[in-house]
Formats: C-alpha cells, structure tokens, sequence
C-alpha cells in the first residue's frame, strides 16, 4: 500500500481526491493537511473532518496548515467551489476537531520518522510544501515522493498562463520546484481538463442513488455550471487524477522535464516545462480517460460496478 499524507484545499474537486485515498485499498492515507485556496482555511478543515466523519474514518487526523501564501495576495475559487469549498452544501458540523500540531510540523516530524516511505499528494497551494522544506534541510530528503496537482504547459484556468495552485502562491511553487525533490510527478490541467463530470457521470451519480453519490451531486453543480460557462464538459475532477495514477500509474504518461516558476508580473504562477533528460521531475502529457474514470468511481462505489460499468466500457 502506498502510504500518503494528503496535503488540500478541499474544493470540491479535493473531496474526489480525499474519498478516493479513504476508499482505495492501495492507499495508506496516514493524515489530510490542509492550506487556504479554494475556500478559506476554516471551511477546508471543516470540509475535511466531515467527509472523513462520513466515511467513518475518524481515526485519520487532520493537521491545519497555512491561512495565506508566502508573499502575494491570497485568492480563492468561491466561483467554481462555492464560499464553503462544497459548493455551497450545507451540512451539520464533524463532531472532530483538527490536531493541536500544526500542519508544516506534522509533514516534518512524520516524514522523519518514516524517511523515503511516505508519498505527500499536494494538491492545493504549496504552500506548506515550501514551508516545511524552509523548517527542515532534511525534509526534501526524508519524502518518498511528491505529486503535486499543479501547473499547465499550455493555457491556466486563472489567467491565461496560470493554473490556480500555482498562481495562489508562487512563490511556493518556486520554492517547492527549486528544492531538489528526489522525485516529483506534476499532474497538471494538460491533463485534467481532459476529465470532467459529465451530463453522462452526473446521470451515473444520481442512478447509483446513494447518499454519497447524491451528495457528490449536489455539492458539484455550481462548479459544473462554472465549468460549462467557460466551455469545459463539465466540472473538471483535477485532484483526484494525482489519486488515480497511485492506483495505477498506467493512467499517465509521463515526461521527464525542468520546471521554472514565474513569480511575478502578469505571468504570475506561470509553470514553464521544458524537456529534459536529466531531471527526476516528471510532467503528465498525456491520459487514459476511461481507466481514470474507472478507478475513481468503482473505487469509490464498489457495490455499484454494475452501473459504472454501464456507463464507463
Ligand atoms: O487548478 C485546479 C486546482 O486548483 C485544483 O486543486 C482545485 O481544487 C484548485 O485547488
Ligand atoms: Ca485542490
């Protein structure tokens, strides 16, 4: 199994990407930690406790992190994740509460502890990546490997040359790409925007008929209107493909490159990926769509391969 430490925002997207860590038998998820981004840090450590309150995992603790990025102005995504990070779902507190420790030390002291076993999925800012490799020279040696969900080669979802993560805090993300990570894999919007919810998954959703899945429903249908406004297919599942490719790294295909990270001016967050043969940095170019729908949904709703199995061949 691999062992993570899942370091979120938790938008809605992040929520696939958390229910696919609890549910899959091949991911140890050890702990969430969360950062500001896509709804503030108060929302996304409440959006963390319950869906782990209502996966019946309460047992895996929740370290909050960073309330603002290192340097710029923070920004958030209400438009696609709504002011709670859920779209905008109400739903009764977790009766949990987040750890004492803080989020940057807990990445530190457990990394330490477990040196090159644990692998930290990062997929909001970076900013308690940066952060903890600032605390300790030995983090960035202690980590098995980091998946960041960041990036785009080609156009941002932000502005046109930045994807959210990225923008939110780059100075983060420069931090983080110039630190010397044995082994990073940047799953980025080259390939997310390839996977949405579709008219078809969301008709999937409602037919397997459970609370989760019509919850999932609900909880995606302000960014799905967002996400179609601006010509997508629907809302683009981003986090959970970072998930996926621990599942089965056949879902991507990777190419080894340099990153450099623009900090400032109108190309702030900018991710500009070049070739490289030596580089142990890897850039996803390229996706199986269908395998990645396969794992998230019949990971998630394993009583229901029937009907996935109708709607994804
Ligand atoms: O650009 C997409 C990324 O930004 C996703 O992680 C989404 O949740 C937001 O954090
Ligand atoms: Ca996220």
């Amino acid at each position: 199994m691999e062992k993570i430490i899942l370091d979120t925002d938790m938008g809605i997207d992040d929520v696939f990407a958390l229910l696919l860590s609890i549910y899959s038998k091949k991911i140890d998820l050890k702990a969430v930690t969360t950062v500001e981004g896509n709804c503030i840090l108060e929302n996304a450590n409440k959006n963390a406790l319950k869906i782990l309150e209502m996966s019946n995992c309460n047992n895996i603790p929740v370290y909050s992190g960073m309330d603002k990025p290192l340097q710029v102005e923070g920004v958030y995504a209400e438009y696609v994740h709504g002011k709670n990070g859920i779209g905008g779902v109400e739903y009764t507190l977790a009766k949990t509460q987040v750890e004492e420790k803080s989020a940057i030390d807990y990445l530190v002291e457990e990394t330490s502890k477990y040196p090159n076993e644990i692998t930290i999925v990062a997929i909001g800012p970076l900013t308690n990546i940066a952060l903890a490799v600032q605390k300790d020279p030995d983090f960035v040696k202690n980590v098995k490997r980091l998946i960041i969900m960041g990036s785009a080669e080609g156009a941002g979802n932000v502005t046109p040359d930045a994807e959210f993560n990225f923008y939110r805090d780059p100075h983060a993300a420069k931090i983080v790409m110039e630190s010397g990570f044995k082994d990073i894999v940047l799953v980025g919007l080259d390939v997310t925007n390839r996977i949405p919810l579709t008219k078809k998954l969301e008709e999937m959703l409602l037919n397997i008929n459970t609370e989760l899945s019509k919850f999932l429903y609900k909880a995606t249908r302000m960014g799905a209107e967002f996400d179609r406004n601006e010509g997508l297919d629907g809302l683009i599942l981003n986090d959970p493909l970072t998930i996926a490719y621990l599942i089965d790294n056949s879902v991507l295909k990777l190419k080894n490159v340099d990153v450099e990270i623009e900090t400032d001016g109108e190309k702030r967050g900018k991710s500009i990926i070049k070739n490289s043969d030596n580089s142990n940095y890897k850039f996803a170019y390229d996706l199986d769509i269908n395998k990645f729908y396969k794992i998230l949904f019949s990971e998630i709703f394993p009583e229901n391969t029937e009907i996935i199995n109708q709607y994804i061949k």
